[in-house]
């Protein structure tokens, strides 16, 4: 409800967004409607030929560039350096930076009358493999350390599969775009931690294909929802969102409680997701479909006694339940054997 006075100041400023456009489609056509087509002849001045261009390896070495390579290196022991060293690092590669940024911004290159970054925008090859270069860079310091753990994380993880019901739950919430309002990602940030709890790690998303970290939260985070309400109170809530919180954004989804999933198809769910890592058993596949029917009869009981309400067991609503239960929340499996991480195929 906070957020509200945020929408409005989003519709106003979407507003003008829109106006742009229409004032630029407007101008467009009242630019083509007035034009009139040119019948004179136009005497134009031949480009005197410029001084000849400072090299490749001028501009490569030039003091710009060494200048980024240094706050980079900088920048980058930060990460290796004790605390109390990397605030003094911080403050001279920012420093550095902006001195840096002042004193090239008129940089002639060898005393030519370019600027360097005229003479480096003004060559396509060198300038595209630099920016090629600075775009990856970041990339592979993102995905490269993912990769290499992941797979050491599916051998230690704590966390367990999701139950096949429950997968049947998630692929509820991705086709109904759930993800779109709500992450399940608590960051590091206190003010996270203290409304959320813990802090997500990649053990809690080691079995998601796709993560569900989101990326906007219109309603709040669901990492640790499992447990926190009730059956009942998720599927009133999922009937009529604004009935359990009163002015809630939510919209309704009691569609879902007539919406029939077929548990005949869960088996080759979990069967995909194991091709793709995920430590189920050739039991868990065999067994997919008597599992999903019985937990969803389970639940669907359950409602039945606490609400009142008959909800078909093979619906899309007990099946959401089931998920949503889970979140952040590793079920204690009775299985004693160890499980053996299957790793993936194609290199994840
Ligand atoms: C348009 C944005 C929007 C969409 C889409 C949406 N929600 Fe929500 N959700 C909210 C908002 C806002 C709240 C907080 C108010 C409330 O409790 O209803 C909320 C609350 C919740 C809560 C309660 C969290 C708690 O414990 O307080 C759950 C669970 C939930 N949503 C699940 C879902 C699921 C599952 C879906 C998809 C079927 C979904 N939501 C789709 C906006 C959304």
């Amino acid at each position: 409800m906070a957020l509200r006075p945020m929408y409005y100041t989003r519709i106003v400023g979407g507003t003008l967004y829109l106006t742009g456009f229409v004032l630029c489609a407007w101008n467009i056509w009242m630019t083509a409607k007035d034009g009139a087509p040119v019948e004179t002849t136009v005497e134009v001045a031949s480009e005197v030929k410029a001084a000849a261009e400072p090299s490749w390896v001028a501009v490569a070495l030039g003091k710009p560039v060494l200048l980024s390579v240094v706050v980079t290196v900088l920048a980058c022991s930060v990460a290796f350096l004790p605390p109390a060293v990397s605030v003094g690092v911080i403050v001279v590669t920012v420093g550095l930076s902006i001195a840096g940024a002042m004193g090239f911004k008129k940089a002639r290159v060898g005393g030519g009358a370019a600027s360097w970054h005229h003479v480096i925008e003004g060559r396509a090859l060198p300038f595209t493999v630099v920016v090629v270069l600075a775009v990856v860079a970041g990339g592979i310091a993102e995905i490269v350390p993912t990769v290499l753990t992941s797979h050491a994380g599916l051998a230690t993880s704590a966390n367990k599969p999701y139950s096949p019901l429950e997968l049947e739950g998630r692929d509820v919430f991705i086709q109904e775009g759930c993800y779109v309002c709500h992450s399940q990602m608590v960051r590091t940030f206190t003010w996270e931690v203290q409304r959320y709890g813990e802090a997500s790690t990649i053990d809690d998303s080691i079995f998601d294909h796709p993560f569900q970290w989101g990326s906007k939260r219109t309603g709040p985070d669901l990492a640790h929802e499992g447990g926190m309400r009730s059956n009942a109170w998720h599927y009133q809530h999922m009937m009529d969102p604004r009935s359990i919180t009163p002015g809630s954004n939510m919209p309704p989804y009691a569609f879902l409680a007539s919406s029939k999933l077929d548990f005949g198809k869960t088996a080759t769910k979990v069967k995909a997701m194991k091709t793709l890592g995920v430590p189920y058993t050739d039991g868990d596949v065999a067994g997919a479909k008597d599992s999903a029917s019985a937990a969803a009869e389970k639940i669907a009981a359950g409602l039945a006694r606490e609400t009142g309400q008959d909800v078909a067991p093979d619906s899309q609503m007990t099946a959401l339940i089931a998920y949503l239960q889970r979140l952040g929340r590793v079920p204690e499996a009775p299985q004693a054997a160890a499980v053996t991480p299957v790793v993936p195929v194609g290199g994840g």
